[in-house]
């Protein structure tokens, strides 16, 4: 079997990197947004699509399912899930991508029964569904499972509006619900509902359909379900990568003189703004772009700080890797608290033998000092997030890095070796058998 990995060529701290970088569509809006299409009549259209592994994989469950999707050309992507007949979710695609939980929502809703796999656990931490199973039951659902799938079903013939209170914040769970309550007669409030920007863009869709919905954004979302969702015949424009974005600037800031990262909503990149620039990065943000300028200071004139992830608003858990990076290069000590994930800090060994100055004190909380002189090294991306932190830290690096299992951040990203070396980065992708 073959896999691929990227080789690059570090650039021992120089900022050599100048053009631009365009923000492809969101990842974890589209996923939600494909999983919706279950509970949409007619042909469904998204313009802005990445073409991304995670992608492929939703609709390969889809069409699993029995629905039609069209090649992705151009950033766009045709759906319709008319012919959709089974209420099992195929075991092995699922297994591959979490976010295949959320396609739970909507084919309860339409079909009153769904099977599904566990979504699986992760590096990142356990990742379990107890909001989900509870949510369900509360909508009407019974929950039984057996050595390899789960199965909610509808007792009634439909999910009954209610109010669901998340004991935590989940995003996909959020997601899940709101897609739910769009087929449940009656008003559903879902209450300490997550308020990523990807809940406001699912809720845009599910609105432009047909559907009721009020308060996303908000930690109160209410809907008042029971009617048909059709599509609209407009293609609808998935919302920019904010993950991507933050990620870019990051990366940009130790790497580079001068980019331009545009298709972006500042505003979705506060958090990661208000630390750069309190760090001393020169960025000019603009409506839909953010520009790093006459970045030529070394990055140990940047100042140092604490990051603790939180939900949205507050500093993304999926960002926090590569600000390590960042913070790897920056003078001072800083304290990393992951407060999302329990095993979302385990990459670091990979920068300690990099180089980087890091101690970890509990599966949470690590704390780094620098600046340090990162060394290539041969690296296994373990999930995607902190796959293109170790992009990032292979740029950074004095000499040649590897890093093997490209698939992690050709789930989250696309084409990263031709966008980077448009840059002049030097970045080439190859295989290897394993
Ligand atoms: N949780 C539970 N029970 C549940 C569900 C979640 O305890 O039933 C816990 C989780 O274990 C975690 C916390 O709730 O500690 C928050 O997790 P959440 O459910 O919000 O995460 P998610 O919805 O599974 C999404 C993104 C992740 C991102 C997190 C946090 C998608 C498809 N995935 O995951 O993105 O890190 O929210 O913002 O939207 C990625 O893109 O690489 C990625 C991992």
């Amino acid at each position: 079997m073959n896999k691929d990995a990227f080789y690059i060529k570090g650039l021992g701290g120089e900022k050599s990197l100048e053009g631009e970088l365009v923000v492809m569509g969101a990842k974890n809006s589209i996923l939600p947004l494909l999983a919706s299409t279950i509970v949409v009549r007619g042909n469904v259209s998204f313009a802005n699509v990445p073409d991304i592994e995670d992608v492929h994989r939703m609709t390969e469950i889809l069409n699993n399912l029995g629905a039609t999707t069209s090649n992705l050309t151009g950033s766009e992507l045709k759906v319709d899930t008319e012919n959709v007949h089974k209420t099992q979710l195929d075991i092995e695609l699922s297994k591959k991508m979490r976010a295949s939980v959320i396609l739970t929502g909507p084919m309860l809703s339409r079909f009153g029964e769904v099977k599904f796999p566990h979504p699986g656990g992760c590096v990142i931490g356990a990742r379990p569904i107890d909001i989900f199973t509870e949510g369900f039951q509360k909508m009407g659902a019974t929950f039984s499972e057996d050595e390899t799938f789960y199965t909610f079903k509808v007792s009634g013939s439909k999910l009954k509006a209610t109010n669901i209170f998340l004991k935590s914040p989940s995003v996909t769970a959020t997601e899940t619900f709101l897609i739910a309550a769009v087929g449940a007669d009656g008003t559903t409030r879902i209450e300490n509902a997550a308020m990523e920007p990807e809940i406001v863009d699912l809720a845009v869709f599910l609105r432009s359909c047909g559907a009721t919905i009020t308060g996303d954004g908000t930690p109160t979302i209410t809907i008042v379900g029971g009617k048909d969702l059709v599509s609209n015949s407009t293609p609808y424009n998935v919302m920019p990568d904010r993950i991507e974005a933050g990620s870019f600037l990051i990366l940009a800031a130790v790497t580079a003189k001068n980019c331009k990262i545009s298709n972006i909503d500042p505003s979705h990149i506060r958090s990661v703004l208000e630390l750069l620039t309190g760090s001393g990065v020169p960025i000019r943000v603009t409506e839909n772009s953010v520009y790093i300028e006459n970045n030529t200071e070394p990055s140990s004139s940047f100042k140092s700080f604490d990051i603790k992830t939180h939900e949205y608003p507050g500093f993304p858990t999926d960002i926090q890797a590569p600000a390590m990076i960042f913070l790897s290069q920056c003078s001072g000590e800083s304290l990393v608290f992951e407060t999302i994930f329990e095993g979302r800090l385990n990459y670091t060994e990979d920068l300690v033998r990099m180089g980087a100055d890091i101690k970890m004190w509990d599966t949470h909380r690590a704390t780094i000092k620098g600046p340090t002189h990162l060394k290539g090294r041969e690296l296994e991306g373990p999930d995607i997030r902190a796959g293109l932190a170790y992009v990032i830290a292979g740029l950074v690096a004095n000499g040649d890095s590897i890093i093997r299992n490209a698939y992690f951040i050709d789930r989250g990203y696309m084409s990263i070796e031709k966008r980077l070396s448009a840059l002049g980065a030097d970045i080439k992708r190859k295989s290897y058998s394993i």
